[in-house]
């Protein structure tokens, strides 16, 4: 496995989908692919250095500002160490698909420093590192796409203050498809059309959901993971920003889908199904109504990956 030298290591971290429909900020699961990954080398300088970025050239090499460079040097201060370090990140996630772009990079940076520098941070210490990461992206420090991209599987973060991250069960049939139409819808953005209260009415069917959710997955019930993936508090806001997104659901749904909602903040739409063969039928049914649209996208089916970070 770590055929790394003492100096350098490489690791790959999973794209996420977060929110899962009822659980925003609090709900996310790791794909097997894409993901990014991340090679960091110890150096005498004692500054972090972003040597390379391949795959995105929007990203900044400031190590102030790019997710990678935050992340890390969180761990660093936590660690109380100056120790050098040249990074160099491969973009397989897109900036700004949905998926978990910056995460997956923080994440992968935060698992990679934590070995590479022996410092014996749990997981829970590493979503923390990563979710520097994330504030500096969307103005947030949410967890819901570190915390599965680092542990893999679902996770819920049950509470942000004091972080508590549980990782759930994942039932073995399902998959996963996901749609990117190639729009930008920016995660800020995305989060400024959300509405700062909330109705009783609604929470009470987004907590229901959430925890029906979170039942069905360890219980195995299909079905109830599917009565579970509805959001009455995000999605019907952001669904604006992301052309056809109701002709999308309708097919997902037709093809067999357990359930379809955006994918953290949009614009990828995912479709969670029982086994490889429907959730083939959903990718062919929601990449019909791109291709009727005339907007171009990406389309994957995917498992959910159990292992999250890993070192390659
Ligand atoms: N929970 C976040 C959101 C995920 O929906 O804004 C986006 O990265």
């Amino acid at each position: 496995m770590m055929n790394y030298k003492e100096h350098t290591i490489k690791v790959f971290a999973p794209a996420t989908v977060a929110n899962v429909a009822c659980g925003f900020d609090v709900l996310g699961f790791a794909l097997q692919a894409p993901g990014d990954t991340i090679t960091i080398t110890k150096t005498d300088t004692q500054v972090i250095e972003i040597i390379d970025i391949i795959g995105a050239n929007s990203l900044s090499k400031n190590p102030t500002n790019n997710v990678v460079g935050v992340a890390v040097q969180t761990l660093l201060n936590e660690l109380g160490s100056k120790q050098g370090l040249a990074i160099r990140i491969e973009k397989g996630v897109k900036p700004g698909s949905g998926v978990g772009s910056s995460a997956a990079s923080s994440a992968a940076a935060v698992v990679a420093a934590n070995v590479l520098l022996d410092a014996g941070f749990s997981n829970l210490d590493l979503v923390r590192f990563a979710m520097e990461g994330e504030r500096l992206a969307s103005g947030t420090a949410h967890a819901d796409n570190v915390a599965p991209s680092i542990m893999g599987g679902f996770t819920l973060v049950r509470s942000y203050n004091p972080l508590d991250v549980i990782r759930l069960n994942t039932p073995n049939d399902l998959f996963c498809a996901v749609i990117h139409p190639q729009i930008e819808v920016k995660t800020a953005d995305s989060r400024g059309v959300l509405q700062e209260h909330i109705s009783l009415k609604n929470a009470v069917i987004q907590w229901g959901n959430v925890g029906g959710l979170v039942a069905g997955l360890f219980m195995n019930d299909y079905a109830l993971i599917g009565r579970s993936l509805q959001d009455v508090v995000a999605e019907p806001l952001r669904s604006k920003l992301i052309p056809g997104f109701d002709v999308v659901k309708n097919a997902a749904m037709v093809a067999g889908a357990l359930g379809c909602s955006i994918s953290g903040s949009g614009p990828s739409i995912f479709a969670l199904c029982k086994g490889k063969e429907i959730a083939e039928k959903c990718a062919k049914a929601i990449s019909e109504v791109y291709e009727n649209i005339g907007i171009p996208f990406k389309v994957y089916v995917s498992g959910i990956n159990q292992e999250g970070a890993k070192v390659i």
